[in-house]
């Protein structure tokens, strides 16, 4: 199980580090265009600090422009993964990317079919959506184990990211049902150590603790 982090911040990305939670980046359009400035630059700073898997999506619709753009995004490091959206233009490019040798992520899986090409042709991750439903009222939490027994059925060497994460639910649910990696925004862990139940009950052992004595508390805090 491996734990990317949903990000284009050096802030977050350094911050989760330290917490053993970065094994990897997935960076999109949208994130990078939240960060400002030349996001070339952001993907080199994000890779001299990353040695896993980082994630750097093509931005074109035309699969001639997605692969030119995508060999040049993958010169950048050895460990940059081409995200290639789940279409017929991503998989024409993404057969042609394979042949090249570049490592691949399938991104905006909202439907298992839309990834078994790419697993059939054994691209190196595929995203499966499951949050982003949500923002329409809908639950796709099915998604991740459906693609888990395509990926078992066919017998593909794809490993699956349970990508737009919303929340703890989410993620406890998308590691029940299959999923091999887990990109997670700063958001939901944050979600997940800000736990209200957490916060009350340590809160209440802390105000308990203080009714003691202090020299009691001092022997027990200093074992002298
Ligand atoms: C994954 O690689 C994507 O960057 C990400 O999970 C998108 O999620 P969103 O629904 O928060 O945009």
């Amino acid at each position: 199980m491996e734990f990317f982090l949903d990000t284009a911040s050096i802030a977050d990305i350094e911050c989760y580090q330290k917490l053993g939670l970065v094994d990897g980046v997935t960076t999109n359009p949208a994130l990078l265009s939240k960060e400002g400035g030349d996001p070339i630059e952001q993907i080199k700073r994000i890779v001299s600090i990353v040695s896993g898997p980082v994630s750097a999506e093509v931005t074109y619709t035309e699969p001639e422009k997605m692969i030119e753009h995508g060999r040049k995004l993958a010169g950048l490091a050895e460990n940059i993964v081409i995200k290639v959206p789940a279409s017929v233009a991503g998989l024409t490019a993404a057969n042609q990317l394979k042949k090249d040798g570049i490592k691949m992520n399938v991104t905006l899986i909202f439907h298992a079919s839309q990834a078994v090409p790419f697993i059939h042709l054994g691209v190196d991750y595929v995203s499966s959506f499951v949050g982003r439903v949500e923002d329409f009222g809908l639950d796709n939490r099915k998604l991740v184990s459906d693609v888990t027994q395509a990926i078992d059925m066919m017998d593909s060497p794809t490993k699956q990211i349970a990508a737009s994460i919303r929340n703890p639910d989410y993620l406890i649910e998308a590691i029940c049902s299959g999923a091999e990696v887990l990109t997670v925004p700063p958001s939901c862990w944050e979600k997940t150590y800000h736990n209200p139940l957490f916060m009350l009950g340590e809160s209440e052992f802390l105000q308990s603790w203080k009714e003691l004595p202090e020299a009691a508390r001092s022997t027990y805090e200093s074992l002298e």
